[in-house]
């Protein structure tokens, strides 16, 4: 069933695990994500960006069916708006039945990024959807953003930022950065300073970045408080080897049976991802009807 995602994040912070956010844009990522989640008995949060949208995934299109695929699933789904600076598209993705936004005005000045985040909040709260933001700037592997400490998230700040704001979810910039970092190298992860962000706040937080970060910091992570992990690059890549190897082994293989094998190569993904973040059998199934918290 789709539901919002602060549902997802306020049981895993109560329990301290982690959901994974997989950014998807078709049939195949979607249905895989969906399916690994069910038969792990985890939450997922399926999640899209506005180019993503733009390019292939067209909300319109990909609303029914994630809504579709969830009331199929016994595990909680969440649809979120990913990195969205745009009042008007947010408003409409609300309008079309995402259960999330994440307004993003990391780059913004901070009083800016503060304002906007509260209006954003008292429109889609006010619409049954909850919202993620971000203070500090998650910024680019390929920069070197994830070194840039001048990035990070402030504590400080942030206990204001969330009480003026009332948002549902913080990302946090702790060392991670999007996109794939240099070969070799995993990022250093501070977390002494999430570790501080979640004692004061104690609220879900977001980890952006999430590919390309290695299991160990992962699970160090989720155990320091981080709620949710997105990933990105490494669902695409995914996706994209499983077509490769399928086409390696037999070049003459058909269309359906390619986007099978990416299907089936990102299933397998998904399963051991929400493993790893400790969200698998998190939701226990009692006569059909779904009981949080694997009591
Ligand atoms: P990656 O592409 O590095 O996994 O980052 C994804 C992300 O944070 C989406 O918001």
């Amino acid at each position: 069933m789709l539901v919002t995602m602060k549902s997802i994040l306020d049981e895993a912070n109560k329990k301290n695990y982690g959901v994974m956010a997989m950014n998807s844009v078709n049939m195949e990522m979607i249905r895989a994500g969906i399916t690994a989640a069910n038969e792990e008995h985890a939450p997922l949060i399926i999640q899209i960006g506005p180019g993503q949208m733009g390019n292939l995934g067209h909300k319109e299109e990909i609303v029914p069916m994630i809504k579709e695929l969830s009331d199929r699933a016994y595990v909680p789904i969440a649809l979120n708006l990913d990195h969205c600076g745009d009042l008007e598209i947010i408003i409409d993705c609300i309008k079309h039945g995402f259960t999330n936004v994440m307004f993003d005005g990391s780059s913004l000045p901070y009083e800016e990024n503060l304002e906007k985040t509260k209006l954003v909040c008292a429109f889609a709260h006010a619409n049954g959807c909850s919202v993620e933001a971000e203070l500090g700037h998650v910024g680019q592997a390929s920069d070197d953003d994830d070194h840039n400490l001048d990035l990070y998230t402030d504590p400080e700040q942030a206990i204001e930022f969330v009480n003026e704001t009332g948002v549902d979810a913080l990302a946090v910039a702790i060392g991670t950065a999007h996109g794939n970092y240099p070969k070799g190298r995993t990022p250093k992860i501070d977390f002494e300073r999430l570790q501080l962000l979640k004692e004061s706040l104690n609220m879900p937080l977001v980890l952006h970045g999430g590919s390309g970060s290695g299991e160990e910091n992962i699970k160090k992570a989720v155990k320091y408080g981080i709620n949710k992990i997105n990933v990105a690059t490494d669902a695409f890549a995914v996706a994209k080897q499983s077509m490769l190897d399928a086409l390696d082994k037999d070049s003459s293989l058909d269309y359906i049976h390619v986007c099978m094998a990416a299907e089936a190569g990102v299933k397998r993904f998904v399963r051991n991802y929400v493993r790893t973040t400790g969200s698998s059998n998190q939701y226990v199934f009692k006569e059909k009807s779904l009981v949080a918290g694997n009591e």
